[in-house]
């Protein structure tokens, strides 16, 4: 969490090439990295969702990738999403209460946004395209969201292909300073918005840096998107985040099938099972493919138990 002294370093090296080599070829790195990550392609990632599913929980399946930088890789990203929608339109079951349980996640920076010609144009019509084939395979779709640089494009492409596609969902990072009055602008009947802390290195013009600052701020956010008119996505695996949902929902009336928790694959997997068991929606957010480099950077950042794990092995191995 944001308490970590080591965050902002970590976080550097999630973008720094020298750490990336070095880390992704140290042997040890692959065992650790599959706690995280359900596996390098799809078939991995299709056998991680159908356990989740059976298990009465919902996915979002993200295919890793970010800051893609050549026009083909973003082509080949948008291919392999499309794929992966073939294959989960299969999948038999599609919603529950008029709430869709397969999703895919995606970042406008995989999908061409950072690339140094037209970033915007080329994310937007892939985004576009990935929609539709969404749309036509029964699946959801909701854009994460990057470092905030790209909020004001992230949030633009969305508003602007919720004309053609009302389910795709947005996220909002409760860190950022401006988010409490994204909630308020986003709280509309509709609008699914999936509401994190944020997990990049962020400035303090735009973000707060205090663990408590995030905290307070989430849950100021979460309120706003619970009393609001919207479909509240709560993405965290803070007790306190989820006591708190627990004590909105019972006071705004809403039913199992107005808001969701969402966790990240092999995080608190006890309490995924245990918010499902007693009727709650959880929706697991399963990430695969070969470039995991950056998120589990992120997730090491998160939590110091897991960095020192994995620098313990590293030295041990
Ligand atoms: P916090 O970090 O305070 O952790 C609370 C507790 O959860 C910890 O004490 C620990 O028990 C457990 N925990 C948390 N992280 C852990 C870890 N890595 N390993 C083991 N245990 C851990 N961010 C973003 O910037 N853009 C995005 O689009 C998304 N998308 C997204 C989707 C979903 C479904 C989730 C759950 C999260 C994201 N995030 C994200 C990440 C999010 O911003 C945040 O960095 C993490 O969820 C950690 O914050 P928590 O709210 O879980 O609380």
């Amino acid at each position: 969490a944001l308490g970590n002294p080591l965050r902002p370093a970590i976080l550097a090296a999630a973008r720094s090439p020298r750490m990336k080599s070095a880390i992704t070829r140290a042997p040890v790195t692959r065992s650790i990295v599959t706690r995280f990550v359900a596996g390098q392609d799809r078939p991995a990632a299709l056998a991680a969702a159908r356990t989740i599913l059976d298990s009465g929980r919902s996915i979002s399946i993200d295919h890793l990738g970010e800051d893609t930088a050549e026009p083909e890789q973003a082509r080949a990203a948008l291919a392999e999403y499309r794929a992966l929608l073939s294959e989960l339109a299969d999948q038999p079951e599609a919603t529950v209460g008029g709430v869709r349980r397969l999703e895919v996640s995606v970042k406008l920076s995989a999908l061409g946004l950072a690339l140094p010609r037209d970033g915007l144009r080329v994310a937007r019509e892939h985004a576009h395209a990935l929609c539709t084939a969404a749309q036509a395979a029964g699946v959801w779709v909701t854009v994460d969201a990057e470092d905030h640089t790209t909020t004001d494009e992230t949030l633009a492409v969305v508003t602007e292909l919720r004309a053609d596609f009302h389910w795709l969902g947005a996220v909002l990072q409760a860190y950022l300073r401006r988010t409490e009055g994204d909630c308020r602008d986003l709280a509309v009947a509709g609008s699914r918005i999936r509401l994190c802390k944020g997990a990049y290195n962020e400035p303090e013009s735009v973000a707060y840096q205090r663990r408590s600052e995030v905290d307070a701020s989430y849950l100021r956010c979460l309120e706003i998107l619970m009393r609001g008119r919207g479909y509240p996505m709560v993405a965290s695996h803070d007790p306190v985040v989820i006591e708190q949902t627990q004590d909105l929902v019972g006071q705004v009336g809403r039913g199992p099938a107005e808001f969701e928790h969402q966790m990240l694959y092999g995080i608190r997997d006890v309490e995924q099972a245990r918010l499902a068991a007693e009727g709650d929606q959880v929706r697991v957010y399963v990430p695969y493919g070969a470039q995991w480099y950056g998120y589990f950077m992120r997730r090491l950042a998160e939590r110091p138990a897991n960095l020192t794990f994995f620098l313990r092995s590293l030295v041990t191995h």
